[in-house]
């Protein structure tokens, strides 16, 4: 057995959307997860169906990150995680607008939490879900578009500063605890689901974003897509994003992971006393597929996909949006040796075999309509 294959990874929200295909990406890539959840936005039948893909149990424990004793139980009985890799965190953005301290406490100080329970295990590898979104609106700037990890930052939003506010954190603690290494993988525009049809994204209550909205028109839960503005300087009026399949995310998890691992290996050969130890390891990459799709380009992309045109209206501009948000992601391809390689299209038949398949998400009947 390789050293890699004995320890196990902690993925916090590892019930969630992202981490569910991220736990599957790591078990393929022969790793071993632990999943700790709180089932805030998720439900223990995506584990189950997780384990259907895998073929294999995979440990879950209903906990919340800011539950320390809860989380010395999962270490107790796995001494063996030496990894963590962060998703677990509310994330809508209007929410966070009216329930701030909600989105401060969960995201910030249960992140604070976690990084604490750590350092008491001498667990020093840890992944950072952020965000494109800490950058803001990146017009204000010349020559930003594609996205460089560079870019200034500037979240315009209580979750987009919850996310700045967390890297922040974990910078500072890498720069003040040598063991450390950290990665701050920063999401474009997250869509898809697993190939299998049994995994994908099941939003609570009435969907925010575009693909999971969309979705819900094409299998009649909703009467029609509202376009949120059409009057952006882009090629066909509609704001443009990097949309990438969830499945290249999760592979971009577990490239992030092996490189903190390498990185570790390294230092660890350095002499005793050498400048670079002085201070842990962080890093941000852009997770984007470097390619900026219109609203209405994905509203095509997913009706050929359904096999038929999907009704939608345009509206007004919603408030917060902006005009174009595409990675530059050769920091990623270079560093990480990792590439998004999916399609639009295919991430639209994948969103739409796992919508179809399942109209009402993990759940059988129709209560949350
Ligand atoms: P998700 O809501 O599907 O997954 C998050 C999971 O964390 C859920 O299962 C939820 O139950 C759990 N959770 C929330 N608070 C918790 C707590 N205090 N303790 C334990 N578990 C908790 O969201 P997702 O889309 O999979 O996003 C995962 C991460 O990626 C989040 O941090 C999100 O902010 C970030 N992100 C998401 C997107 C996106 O568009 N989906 C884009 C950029 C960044
Ligand atoms: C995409 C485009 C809308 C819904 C958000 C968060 C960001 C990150 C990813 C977490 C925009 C348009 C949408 C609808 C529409 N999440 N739209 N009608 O806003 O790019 O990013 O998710 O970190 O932080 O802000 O994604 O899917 O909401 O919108 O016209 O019903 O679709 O205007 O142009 P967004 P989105």
């Amino acid at each position: 057995m390789t050293q890699a294959a004995a320890e196990h990874v902690l993925v916090t929200g590892g019930a969630g959307y992202i981490g569910s295909h991220t736990v599957i990406a790591l078990v393929e890539a022969g790793r071993k997860p632990v999943i700790v959840d709180n089932l805030d936005n998720s439900c223990e039948e995506a584990v189950r169906r997780i384990e259907q893909i895998v073929g294999e149990k995979i440990p879950f424990f209903e906990v919340d990150i800011r539950d320390t004793n809860g989380l010395d139980e999962v270490y107790k009985q796995y001494p063996t995680i030496t990894s963590v890799l962060h998703f677990a965190g509310l994330k809508a953005v209007g929410e966070s607008g009216q329930i701030p301290l909600e989105y401060y406490n969960c995201n910030v100080a249960g992140s604070i939490n976690l990084l604490q329970w750590c350092q008491k295990h001498n667990i020093h590898n840890f992944v950072f879900s952020s965000s494109a979104t800490v950058y803001g609106d990146v017009t204000r700037f010349e020559g930003m578009i594609p996205i460089p990890e560079e870019c200034p930052t500037g979240p315009t939003n209580p979750y987009g500063r919850t996310k700045m506010m967390i890297e922040d954190i974990i910078r500072d603690h890498v720069r003040a605890n040598a063991p450390w290494n950290a990665a701050i993988l920063r999401y474009f525009n997250p869509m898809g689901a697993h190939p299998s049809g049994l995994v994908g994204e099941d939003p609570l209550g009435i969907p925010n974003n575009l693909l999971p909205y969309l979705a819900q028109v094409a299998v009649g839960r909703r009467e029609k897509l509202f376009v949120f503005g059409d009057d952006y300087p882009s090629r066909d009026g509609t704001p443009i994003r990097d949309y990438i399949h969830v499945c290249d995310l999760a592979a971009g998890h577990v490239a992030a992971l092996e490189k903190l691992e390498a990185v570790d290996k390294e230092r660890k050969q350095l002499p005793q006393g050498s400048p670079e130890l002085k201070h842990g390891f962080s890093r941000e990459w852009n997770l984007g597929t470097g390619h900026g799709s219109t609203v209405l380009e994905v509203v095509k992309a997913f009706s050929n996909a359904v096999g038929k045109d999907l009704p939608y209206e345009i509206t007004g501009r919603r408030d917060g949006d902006v005009l174009d948000l595409t990675a530059k992601p050769g920091r990623a391809n270079s560093e990480l040796n990792w590439k998004a390689e999916k399609t639009l299209d295919e991430s639209c038949s994948d969103l739409w075999r796992w919508t179809s398949e399942n109209p009402y998400g993990y759940k059988k009947d129709r209560h949350d309509k």
